[in-house]
């Protein structure tokens, strides 16, 4: 764990249990499926098979205001809500909030540990474009982790959130990136990518920090943690964004048809040569 000057309690707290209670946790865990947070709980914890997000929240606490007590926070895309609890363990206010994508339902699985750690964190399965104008200008910081590639529409979605934010609030933002070629779009109906079906962009961290800079946030620092995954913290300086070309539906629309049709073109050549090869035999 990298050494920090902050003083936010970095690790939710260890809960005792008695064998049966751990033993019950232990089921509890199983009933609600796989968890993507790792979380140790009552002597078990949520998965084995990786520590997400612990490495990502040591490489981004450091960034985090000194504290964030009463700060108000929006952890869009939450799961199983790890982030959304270390926050309100420290005193801020926050809601999570997911569309439950797959057919597990993290929410209900970040109710559960809530409800345990009593944090005080709240969450609600909703889309983030369904946040009533009741939220607009409210967040003193919103985290967006892992969410950007999962969605269809940024530009929407990246306007709704400045909506939401404070001016100068913060936005700790992370997606998946191709560092070394073209981004890379999905149909809404594809599952192309790692065979995840809401996968819908692997952008290039340029053009990722357009789209962020067009819809009015600022880069403050780059946050290098992972070479396919693209983190940074951000602020809002506009509330007005300039005029998207490049990230529209059905600028992505279009762009999604011409890759298909580089791909199929290739598809053909490859093919092609493979027959005059076997016919020269
Ligand atoms: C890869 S997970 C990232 C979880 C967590 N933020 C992290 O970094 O560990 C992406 C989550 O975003 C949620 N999600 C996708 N689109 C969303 C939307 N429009 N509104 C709210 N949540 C969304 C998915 O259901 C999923 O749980």
């Amino acid at each position: 764990m990298p050494k920090s000057k902050t003083s936010l309690k970095l690790r939710l707290p260890r809960i005792k249990a008695t064998q049966a209670e751990h033993d019950e946790t232990i089921n509890k865990i199983a009933s609600l499926r796989q968890f993507y947070h790792y979380v140790e709980i009552k002597g078990t914890q949520t998965t084995q098979v990786h520590k997400h997000p612990l490495p990502v929240w040591d490489e981004i606490h450091p960034l985090i205001p000194l504290t964030v007590k009463d700060m108000k926070c929006l952890d869009v895309g939450c799961n199983s809500g790890f982030y959304s609890l270390i926050l309100a363990a420290n005193g801020a206010d926050v809601l999570g909030i997911d569309i439950n994508q797959t057919d597990i339902d993290v929410v209900a699985q970040a109710e559960w540990l809530e409800s345990e750690f009593k944090t005080g964190a709240k969450f609600q399965r909703t889309d983030v474009l369904d946040l009533p104008s009741s939220h607009h200008n409210q967040y003193d910081m919103v985290l967006c982790l892992g969410v950007y590639h999962h969605l269809p529409d940024t530009d929407t979605a990246l306007q709704k959130i400045n909506k939401l934010m404070k001016k100068d609030a913060l936005l700790f933002f992370g997606s998946v990136t191709n560092r070394f070629g073209e981004s890379q779009y999905y149909a809404e109906d594809s599952a192309e990518f790692a065979n995840d079906p809401y996968c819908y962009r692997i952008a290039t961290p340029e053009d990722i920090l357009e789209d962020l800079q067009e819809n009015g946030f600022e880069l403050v620092e780059e946050i290098p943690i992972d070479s396919s995954v693209y983190y940074g913290l951000f602020k809002k300086v506009k509330t007005t964004r300039k005029k998207t070309t490049r990230f529209t539906p059905d600028k992505i629309a279009e762009i999604v048809a011409q890759q298909r049709k580089a791909k199929e073109a290739e598809l053909k050549k490859s093919k092609k040569s493979a027959k005059t090869k076997k016919s020269k035999k």
